[in-house]
């Protein structure tokens, strides 16, 4: 499985954003992650869907919204108008996640479900049989920058597991922290989609950082599958 890389326009130059998300799509990037914070679920406040709408036609890459806002319900149709194909809602923040994911099919997107870090497997258990992708927080939501938390690996091997105990087609997606040093131990653990911005931005070229990241997973990804027998290196 080829590791999808999706950027976070979370550190990028929110004056010149046009020019920052066509350097993501050049550099080989994905996806685009637009984070949607309303300053309630989450001590942030980001940008409605018209920011996204007008980044639209600047790139032919795809977009997801994570919304990290309380009832996300009313607005749903705006993302997908505003041109986002995954929208990703909170589980914490749903009253009733199974019409919401539900809804987001409905309205011609992939349903996408978050979960914070103190939030269980558990709370989705229910819903993954409409659920297209499943994000992991790897940090407590709200910031950039922030260390990234290797407990979470437990719960992203048990999604792993849960994902392929039932051959679902659910992307896996981690996202807070993620970096060259940390990408090997989500990829281990069975993340197939890795949202970074820090490690993506700040630097000189985007598209090397974007390389070093993609190659880290896939070897990090071919090692976990990879283990010895009798002696013998055998491949899952
Ligand atoms: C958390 C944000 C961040 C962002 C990536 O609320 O959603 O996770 O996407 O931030 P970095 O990669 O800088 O940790």
């Amino acid at each position: 499985m080829t590791p999808i890389l999706v950027a976070s326009v979370l550190p990028a130059d929110f004056a010149e954003l046009g020019r920052d998300v066509a350097e993501i799509e050049r550099a080989g990037v994905d996806r685009i992650q637009w984070d949607v914070m309303d300053g309630r679920f989450v001590p942030n406040l980001t940008f409605g869907p018209d920011v996204i709408a007008s980044c639209r036609g600047r790139v032919s890459m795809g977009f997801e919204a994570h919304l990290m806002v309380e009832d996300p319900d009313p607005m749903l149709p705006r993302w997908v108008e505003a041109g986002c194909d995954i929208v990703i809602v909170h589980a914490e923040a749903c009253r009733h996640l199974h019409r919401t994911l539900s809804s987001i099919r409905d309205l011609g997107a992939r349903a996408g479900v978050a979960l914070n870090p103190a939030t269980p497997l558990a709370a989705v258990a229910d819903v993954l049989d409409i659920t297209d992708l499943l994000l992991i927080m790897t940090v407590n939501p709200g910031f950039g920058g922030q260390r990234y938390l290797a407990s979470m690996e437990s719960k992203i091997a048990a999604a792993r597991a849960e994902i392929d105990r039932r051959g679902m087609d659910i992307e896996l997606e981690v996202d807070g922290g993620i970096g060259p040093l940390t990408i090997p131990g989500a990829a281990a653990a069975g993340a197939d989609v890795f949202c970074a911005g820090s490690a993506l931005f700040g630097g000189t070229n985007m598209t090397e950082r974007a390389d070093a990241l993609r190659t880290a997973a896939t070897v990090a990804t071919a090692a976990a599958a990879t283990h010895e027998i009798n002696g013998r290196l055998v491949t899952r």
